[in-house]
């Protein structure tokens, strides 16, 4: 034992000297020794990419990253990070600063910080998301780089570090690609910048790097999981504690520097009724982990959803990460809390938090609230589904996700896609990305969201095939906005071949608030109203229906919304409209809800 944890020491150690470490992703950030990068960045707007590439297009050895100064008078250096404007952090650019609202490029971000090193000390770089390109140096050299605008990366900086004063600089590049994870084309806002929260976490040379917590498969008396130090480091001691449960265990780590465990605990069970929560403590070294966990049991049985053994209706809404009022990408507590009040407010005990991981505090107040979640990848549309290495990027992205989120009991359902248009490439990318999510997490729910666009005289089929790779069916159908009329809507039949849950993840149609009409004039509050009624007419008769999460909750900026006076580039498909003010719709999807949680007592 002495031998490989002196050999992982020493390893550990001669990384002090030069070169960033691409560290994986370390669970819950929020429970380690943290300083927050979050607040004013100097930002440059570099649409052509001068502080990375020389006129040939060639990589500088000493771009704006060097944060260069001219020291002499003849020195010519045509940046300066420090006099450059600044922008608070996280933040997206579109709508901190006016000239950037279409902007779709490089920005550059600059931050000075102070460190005090420890010895025996690591230090990781965690940004909770950039989109969509990072590359970031620590004083002027690389400490690594990310691909993905919804999840988050850490990177080992501790080699790069000096005591006293440092600097982070952050290359970030929304361009929206062909391979990218989403491709060309989306109905959101395609928001750039650092727009989730930055720390600078200490660590001891060996910590914990991951860890999972939850009820036994079948058991209710049985908490299992297992923990894992960051070097493959046999023979330390991890004491796990939950002291509400009285349960205190010291788990020995074996060869791979992991350790198992099942203890006999009878924790209060997490529901939307009763969202319980434990504090949970992993202690290494002298170094406590904290977290707040809830334990719960998630199953389908046919076509039903159990939660803790109980059939389960999601009473959903479908929601993006726009922030309330203000518009622009939403990041904080404050943020969730108004989204999921209203989520609360329409009756909700699910959310579908659409179309990609949203920031941390929504999934943990969510947790609080005793609300469901739906989480889901951005594998959106036209996927370039030949492409090995945007297969990679969505891997990447999916492991992502369920390491931040493996331990929120409020997730229920893990998505890898939304509406992607069938063929044989795209079934080979799907099929294999629900077996890594399975490989990832077998304990929650697996979906995606299909396409139903058409009808055959008022029969709908599903026919996908991906829908044998699920464990809930899920579709999003717009019958009354896209297709069909809200009179057709009451005659339609659903024929849906599988014995499995069914979740509606979309339905709905758009609506200026406070524009007022007959029921059959678009764009209306009437006519909205009227295409829920019939809709919900027409879905509540699905054998099978096990959860609804209509689009959307809120109205969000889209570049495809161009109709002047009503859309101004806003979806308006919301049942709040970015005022934050209800349309008639929303009670109608009320009184809906209400009925269905009667029904279910
Ligand atoms: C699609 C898609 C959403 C989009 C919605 C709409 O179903 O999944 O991202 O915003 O329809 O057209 O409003």
């Amino acid at each position: 034992m002495k031998t490989t944890l002196a050999c992982a020491l020493v390893a550990l150690l001669l990384n002090t000297e030069g070169m960033a470490v691409e560290a994986p992703l370390i669970a819950n950030i929020h429970g380690r020794t943290l300083v927050s990068l979050n607040g004013k960045w100097n930002y440059v707007i570099d649409p052509l990419e001068n502080g990375y590439y020389d006129y040939r297009m060639r990589p500088l050895r000493n771009g704006f990253f060097a944060n260069a100064k001219a020291v002499k008078p003849g020195d010519l250096v045509e940046y300066d990070l420090d006099a450059s404007p600044t922008m608070d952090i996280p933040s997206d650019w579109n709508t901190a600063d006016d000239r950037l609202f279409f902007y779709e490029g490089t920005v550059w971000f600059k931050r000075d910080f102070n460190v005090a090193r420890r010895e025996g000390k690591r230090y990781l770089l965690y940004f909770g998301a950039v989109n969509y390109e990072a590359k970031v140096w620590v004083n002027g050299q690389k400490a690594g780089e990310h691909v993905g605008g919804y999840t988050p990366f850490n990177l080992d900086v501790t080699s790069l570090l000096v005591d006293g004063d440092n600097f982070v600089v952050v290359k970030v590049d929304n361009k929206r690609r062909r391979d990218g994870v989403p491709t060309l084309n989306m109905d959101w806002w395609n928001y750039g910048g650092i727009t989730r929260e930055v720390m600078l976490a200490e660590l001891p040379v060996l910590h914990v790097e991951d860890y999972a917590a939850r009820l036994a498969a079948g058991r209710r008396d049985l908490i299992a999981g297992s923990v894992r130090l960051n070097e493959p480091v046999a023979g330390r001691a991890i004491t796990l504690a939950i002291p509400a449960l009285g349960v205190t265990r010291v788990l020995t780590t074996g060869e791979t520097g992991e350790a198992s465990f099942e203890i006999k605990a009878k924790p209060r069970l997490w529901s939307t009724d009763d969202p319980a929560l434990y504090d949970l403590l992993l202690v290494h070294d002298g170094d406590t982990l904290r977290d707040r966990v809830g334990f719960r049991h998630v199953e389908r049985r046919g076509k039903q959803i159990l939660l803790n053994g109980r059939p389960v209706f999601l009473r959903g809404v479908s929601i993006h990460e726009e922030a309330p009022f203000r518009q622009g990408r939403a990041w904080s507590e404050e943020h969730a809390m108004t989204l999921l009040g209203w989520a609360k407010e329409l009756g909700c005990n699910y959310v579908r938090l659409a179309h990609y991981p949203h920031n941390e505090h929504m999934v943990r107040a969510a947790e609080r609230l005793g609300i469901m979640v739906w989480s889901e990848i951005p594998v959106y549309w036209t996927i370039d589904w030949e492409n090995e290495e945007t297969y990679l990027n969505a891997e990447r992205q999916l492991g992502e996700m369920i390491t931040r989120d493996r331990n929120r009991c409020a997730v229920i359902i893990w998505s890898i896609a939304n509406e992607t248009p069938r063929g044989e490439a795209r079934d080979r990318f799907l099929t294999r990305l629900a077996a890594r999510a399975r490989s990832l997490d077998d304990t929650r729910l697996l979906s995606m969201a299909m396409e139903v666009a058409s009808d055959r005289n008022g029969v709908n089929t599903l026919d996908d095939n991906m829908n044998e790779q699920v464990d809930v069916i899920s579709f999003n159908q717009y019958v009354g906005w896209y297709r069909a009329t809200n009179e057709a809507a009451r005659s339609m039949r659903w024929v849906i071949p599988y014995d499995k849950p069914v979740i509606i993840s979309e339905f709905g149609g758009g609506a200026l608030q406070g524009l007022h009409g007959d029921k059959t004039q678009r764009w209306t509050e009437e006519y909205q109203e009227e295409l829920y009624r019939a809709n919900l007419e027409m879905l509540d008769k699905i054998d099978g229906l096990a959860g609804l999460s209509p689009w959307i909750l809120v109205d969000f900026y889209s570049p495809r919304r161009q109709l002047p006076g009503v859309q101004d580039f806003f979806n308006r498909k919301g049942l709040v409209s970015s005022h934050g003010l209800k349309k008639k719709a929303f009670h109608v999807m009320r009184e809906y809800y209400d009925r269905k949680a009667r029904e279910a007592r």
